[in-house]
């Protein structure tokens, strides 16, 4: 276990997991490139004075988000539903008339063109070239940048200020959160909000939610982490509102302290982590326990497939099923290949165990007898498409909240 100081706070870190080394989880890779393929220290702690559950060691930036970034947002139809309502909430709840919408991480652009309309003026802040790339095809404003508070400061000298800085699944991944929030404060116009939304801890180990933790997810917030973040750059978070995506996130709303009301589901909220107990290092102790439990019931489930002549195959080559499968040393001897349908990562393999990744018209043309979901955060939408497959005989194997075949 390494011992490090938190980036945020400079408090004690307590170290509760630790993954080994770990290939980049969105690194799907070409067949001939394995051999420069690359390792990195994966492993989560507790700041035990600002409470943000955090990695201890980081990949660097570039080696994570550049002109071969492989998550394109748009391949799932229920999130470019969910994106849409989340800018109709932002246009109607939160903003003045002819408002100003920067967004963090506009990836393909799927939430960003929902602020390209008559009266609004948009602008996405895309490092990654590909799918920044994508967006622009679109005729969306982006620029190809990393946003700190450098880039804060550029923008509000070029376009003046935002009355809404957005993000989703960005702001977890940004090692510089400081300076994130330090940006959000030169950003925001004076009734300006800061609205993110990302992977919330409190779900994480309500349902052993392992594989969320993986390099690009660096911070694991709870409201009492943004909170303390918040209030040393004057910020105040003034809403916070659940999403069912992608496995239970929180959508946080942060504005100028005391420029807004305060929603009453702030207090309970922190009523409920304080019950849950997500600033106490004895709670991460448990999630571990659970979390080594959750691996060998899997890898027992696969193994007795296996014995039983059973076909499996992976479903969705997410960056979550890198760590699930690095972590219980899953390996072709269990999996045949996975199925997806990102053109990007079709006929690449798997970071780490080299698992092929073929492309879904091969998963309906020739069915297996069962298929491990690692894309379970999108369990409704896959489960509708895949009717005939499970009335068939297919079935479906799980692992969150619990390893279950059905
Ligand atoms: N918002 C989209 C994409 C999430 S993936 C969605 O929810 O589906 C995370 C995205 O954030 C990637 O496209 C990555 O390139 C981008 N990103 C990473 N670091 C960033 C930073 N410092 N500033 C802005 N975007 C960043
Ligand atoms: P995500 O969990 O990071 O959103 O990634 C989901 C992955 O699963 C992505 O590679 C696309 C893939 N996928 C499918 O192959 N079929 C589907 O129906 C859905 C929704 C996703
Ligand atoms: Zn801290």
């Amino acid at each position: 276990m390494t011992m490090i100081a938190c980036r945020l706070c400079g408090g004690t870190i307590e170290p509760f997991l630790d993954f080994g080394p770990m290939p980049i989880a969105n690194g799907f890779l070409r067949p001939e490139d394995i051999a420069t393929e690359r390792r990195y220290p994966l492993e989560v702690g507790i700041c035990r004075r600002c409470a943000m559950v955090q990695l201890l060691h980081v990949v660097p930036e570039q080696e994570m988000f550049n002109a071969g970034y492989a998550f394109f947002s748009s391949t799932s139809a229920r999130m470019a539903v969910h994106f849409e309502r989340f800018a109709q909430d932002v246009l109607s709840t939160w903003l003045p008339t002819a408002p100003f919408v920067v967004e963090l991480g506009c990836n393909d652009g799927i939430m960003l063109r929902h602020y390209r309309r008559p009266g609004v003026r948009h602008l996405g802040i895309e490092p990654s070239a590909n799918v920044a790339a994508a967006a622009r095809g679109q005729g969306l404003n982006v620029i190809e940048r990393f946003f700190d508070a450098d880039v804060a400061q550029e923008i509000v000298e070029a376009h003046g200020p935002a009355d809404a800085l957005v993000g989703a699944n960005v702001v977890c991944h940004i090692p510089y959160l400081d300076s994130v929030f330090e940006g959000a404060g030169r950003l925001l116009a004076s009734e300006g909000v800061f609205i993110f939304e990302d992977p919330y801890i409190g779900d994480i180990v309500r349902q052993t939610a392992y594989d969320q933790i993986y390099d690009e997810h660096i911070y694991y917030f709870s409201l009492a982490s943004i909170e303390t973040l918040a209030r040393r750059h004057d910020l105040e978070v003034v809403d916070v509102i659940p999403q069912a995506v992608h496995g239970g996130q929180i959508r946080f709303v942060l504005a100028r302290s005391g420029r807004r009301r305060v929603s009453d589901r702030v207090a309970q909220l922190a009523a409920t982590e304080q019950t849950q107990g997500l600033s106490v290092p004895r709670t991460f102790e448990a999630f571990r326990a659970a979390v080594e439990r959750s691996r060998d019931a899997l890898v027992g489930q696969l193994d007795a497939l296996g014995a039983a002549g059973q076909r499996v195959v992976g479903y969705g080559a997410t960056s979550k099923s890198t760590t699930v499968i690095n972590y219980c040393g899953l390996h072709t001897r269990h999996l045949e290949y996975i199925s997806d349908v990102t053109p990007t990562k079709i006929g690449r393999v798997s970071p780490g165990a080299h698992i092929p990744i073929r492309d879904h018209a091969e998963f309906r043309a020739s069915p297996p007898d069962v298929a491990l979901l690692f894309a379970w955060n999108h369990a409704a939408e896959i489960l509708a498409k895949e009717a005939s497959f499970r009335a068939s005989g297919g079935r479906f194997l799980t692992y969150v909240p619990r390893v279950s075949l059905g």
